[in-house]
């Protein structure tokens, strides 16, 4: 990744518009979240996908998911890039390899880390360019993105969570087990929530969408709906 000066300052007024979307995993938050960046014709920001890159280089490097400072280290001098919706490693295209289960659990655990989280803040308020930028994650309209135009935060069960990925796996053709997967997602979202740092918990004034029982098509239009005018086209 390459070294930006990291601003603390959480009020530093982004250089652009920024629409956060954040909320627990399956929650549908990367597909709106797309969906409304080609909508706006902003910058997307999938920030999982940077704890996912430093899982999977961290988990390659044989490091300890739980020595903080080694891996904040690593996020410091992390080669990665996003390319479209390519995230590339010293060059070599992840994307793939970051979207299994144990990526996901490993970018679960890195995350908890002071360290890493200090080094992935400069380079996610970098990415508030013009015209505008949409940020998806767990804290970006708590921490990263404190003074967004809009923050949303889209929940939804955990066992309907765990089913829409069981439907994606198996549409892959890949093999799947809804209790293995409702388990490990109780996991993630235990530690997600319960982690000292940025917690996942909705920003005091986000937008909170369950979408349990909604479509893609509901949900994009309500968080359409919740847009100001001065965005909306
Ligand atoms: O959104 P995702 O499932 O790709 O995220 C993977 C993990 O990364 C998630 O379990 C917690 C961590 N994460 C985080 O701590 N903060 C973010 N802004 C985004 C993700």
């Amino acid at each position: 990744m390459a070294p930006e000066p990291i601003t603390t300052d959480q009020a530093a007024a982004p250089t652009a518009p920024v629409i956060t979307i954040d909320g627990p995993s399956g929650c549908g938050k990367g597909t709106i979240a797309a969906r409304l960046a080609e909508w706006l014709g902003w910058h997307l920001l999938d920030s999982g996908a940077l704890y996912r890159g430093l899982g999977y280089a961290a988990a390659n490097a044989g490091l300890d998911l739980d020595d903080g400072e080694a891996l904040g280290a690593l996020a410091q001098q992390l080669d990665l890039h996003c390319v479209g919706s390519q995230l590339l490693l010293a060059g070599t295209d992840i994307s793939a390899d970051i979207r299994t289960e144990v990526a996901a659990a490993a970018a679960s655990r890195v995350a908890c880390h002071a360290q890493v989280r200090q080094a992935m803040l400069g380079w996610q308020r970098n990415a508030a360019q013009p015209p505008g930028l949409v940020a998806d994650g767990r804290d970006m309209g708590t921490v990263v993105f404190t003074a967004a135009l809009v923050k949303f935060y889209l929940d939804a069960s955990a066992e309907e969570r765990a089913k829409r990925r069981y439907k994606q796996l198996k549409d892959k053709g890949a093999d799947a087990n809804l209790a293995t997967l409702i388990d490990d997602l109780r996991q993630r979202d235990a530690r997600d929530r319960q982690r000292a740092l940025s917690p996942l918990l909705p920003a005091s004034d986000a937008v909170v969408i369950d979408t349990t029982t909604m479509s893609v098509d509901a949900v994009f239009a309500e968080v359409i709906r919740a847009l100001p005018a001065s965005v909306r086209r």
